[in-house]
């Protein structure tokens, strides 16, 4: 039977019906299609097509970078927020390109649970099995969604499988298919134990739910075939024994996955995934950080930032930064210290993203993301408190995978860009070294797609005109150890040594042979690929 209760009724009831999730896929298996869906009946939208059409901007290039013009769409799309029954979602975006992967790394940081979706014909593609080994590296709860089972898909025991083997994970059927293709009937929900149709006359409308008494119910030969009704029967029968019943306890502890199958475009399957989502989903999870970690129902608020988001308006330079609320009920206008600079920051404008537009946020629990406007003090990995010195951890910084020099069209702008390359590495968009020995800058970055979002980013917002050219080196690690030790270490090795935007000291190279090398002849060094976020 599906267990609506909360996991814990010791919570304050708002925190208790916060489920704050996020999506992961490869592209095309339907993430923009469900999240419609979602927002459709979490009442957030009045018709499909709203965030479809931001979904296909997405896709090419010159719209990706016209959308990131448009700054106000890919804000309020970065965090969607919903009540479904008497839970309140929060949907989290992550960024659909593989270049973006550190940016979905975080955003996977202020979630509590993903959904994945797998194409039914395709099962599990390269981007989503990236996605889940994030997943993975925090112990996520994630609950799958089988989608485009209106279309010729593999056969459902193949697709358990595939994911079971393929992602290391216990898989346990939430529904079963019936039928496939053309074929498709709905599922039967083995949870429920009611039957599901699929209304393909119309593409947003609720399929019907019919109550059966189990498998044996002469009700279920009402609407399904005599053939297609012996072979559900003889496959729930098999997958019954043969793989694992739902354990909500595992499902928490991100060890097994219960698996809905439907078709994201026909709103069939998605309801029941929604509800899935709300009973197995966790509510708000206690957050690390130093010296000790934080319970959302503390009475007093904390709350992170995993990213920032700049120059919504060129004109004025704001940014914004959004908080994950690890404990408490904030209010509006509450004052709140900002640890990293111990200064108090009254927050006045917060900002609720519902998913059309953005409103002004009078109230937050622990669980939801807020949007704050400011100047430039607040960046990722920041932690805001009610005064209590606390820091979140968990919030890496990857040593990024392609290094390239970077000039300005015109030389007497060097400062302009230093502002502007440091204003692009705050809000994790890149990361910005200043070599010890010569004048320009390198840019490190993940995927070679952002270099063009870089160099147009930078034309657009500070007019100025910049070219990326290929660097001597490609890697680069952090240099951490004792300070004398560092300093005489950048001191030998001055030509491969720059400063990255804190001010900390990174090595770069283009021969692993010479990351070996070091850490064999300067034992008391460490070289990492990943740094902690200030
Ligand atoms: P993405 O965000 O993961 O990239 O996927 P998206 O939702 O954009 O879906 C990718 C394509 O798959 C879209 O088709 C969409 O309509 C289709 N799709 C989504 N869910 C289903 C489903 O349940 N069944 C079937 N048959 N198709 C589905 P498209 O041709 O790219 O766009 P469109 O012309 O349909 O708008």
């Amino acid at each position: 039977m599906l267990d609506t209760r909360s996991n814990r009724p010791d919570l304050p009831a708002e925190i208790a019906r916060r489920r704050t999730f996020a999506i992961i896929s490869h592209p095309d298996a339907g993430k923009t299609t469900l999240t419609e869906k979602f927002l459709l009946y979490g009442g957030a939208i009045q018709m499909a097509g709203q965030v479809r059409a931001k979904g296909e901007a997405r896709r090419t290039r010159s719209d990706f970078m016209k959308m990131e013009q448009d700054r106000g769409i890919s804000v309020s799309a970065s965090a969607m927020s919903f009540d479904f029954g008497q839970f309140r979602f929060n949907l989290v975006d992550t960024p659909g390109h593989s270049d973006f992967s550190e940016d979905t790394y975080r955003t996977l940081t202020a979630v509590d649970a993903a959904v994945m979706v797998i194409d039914g014909a395709k099962g599990v593609e390269s981007q989503t099995q990236k996605l889940f080994e994030v997943c993975r590296m925090r112990d996520l709860p994630i609950l799958t969604f089988c989608n485009k089972m209106d279309r010729e898909s593999r056969d459902t025991f193949e697709i358990i499988d595939e994911i079971q083997e393929n992602l290391a994970i216990d898989v346990t059927p939430a529904s079963w298919p019936i039928g496939m293709g053309r074929d498709f009937l709905g599922c039967y929900d083995l949870l429920r134990d009611r039957l599901e149709l699929m209304d393909r006359a119309d593409r947003n409308k609720v399929a019907e739910s019919i109550a059966i008494e189990g498998l044996d119910d002469p009700r279920l030969a009402e609407h399904v075939p005599a053939a297609m009704l012996a072979q559900l029967r003889e496959e729930i029968e098999m997958a019954r024994e043969l793989l694992p019943a739902l354990d909500p306890q595992a499902v928490m502890d991100g060890t097994m996955t219960p698996i809905w199958f439907g078709s994201a475009i026909n709103s069939f399957g998605v309801k029941e995934l929604m509800d899935g989502i709300g009973s197995y989903g966790p509510e708000p999870q206690p957050q690390s950080a130093s010296p000790r970690q934080i319970a959302p129902d503390e009475t007093k608020v904390a709350g992170f930032v995993f990213k920032v988001q700049a120059n919504m308006d060129p004109k004025h330079r704001d940014r914004v930064a959004f908080l994950r609320l690890a404990s408490g009920h904030f209010r509006r206008g509450m004052k709140l210290t900002h640890v990293r600079t111990k200064k108090p920051m009254a927050v006045s404008n917060p900002v609720l993203f519902l998913a059309s537009d953005r409103e002004l946020a009078e109230e937050a629990w622990a669980g939801d993301i807020i949007g704050i406007p400011n100047h430039g003090q607040l960046r990722i990995g920041d932690t805001l408190t009610e005064g209590e010195a606390l820091k979140v951890t968990g919030i890496p910084s990857f040593a990024p995978e392609l290094l390239q020099g970077v000039r300005s069209g015109d030389p007497m702008k060097t400062k302009h860009l230093e502002k502007a390359l440091m204003q692009f590495a705050e809000e994790g968009a890149a990361k910005v070294f200043k070599p010890m020995i010569g004048s320009g800058f390198i840019v490190g970055v993940v995927g070679a797609l952002q270099f063009e979002v870089l160099a147009s980013r930078i034309e657009l917002e500070y007019g100025l005109p910049v070219r990326f050219e290929p660097s001597q080196f490609t890697s680069a690690r952090w240099v951490t150890g004792p300070k004398t030790a560092v300093e005489k270490f950048a001191d030998v090795n001055k030509g491969h040594i720059a400063y990255d935007n804190d001010g900390d000291v990174v090595y770069m190279t283009r021969l692993q042979w010479d990351i070996d090398r070091i850490e064999r002849d300067y034992p008391e060094l460490s070289l990492s690929a990943t740094k902690e976020m200030m």
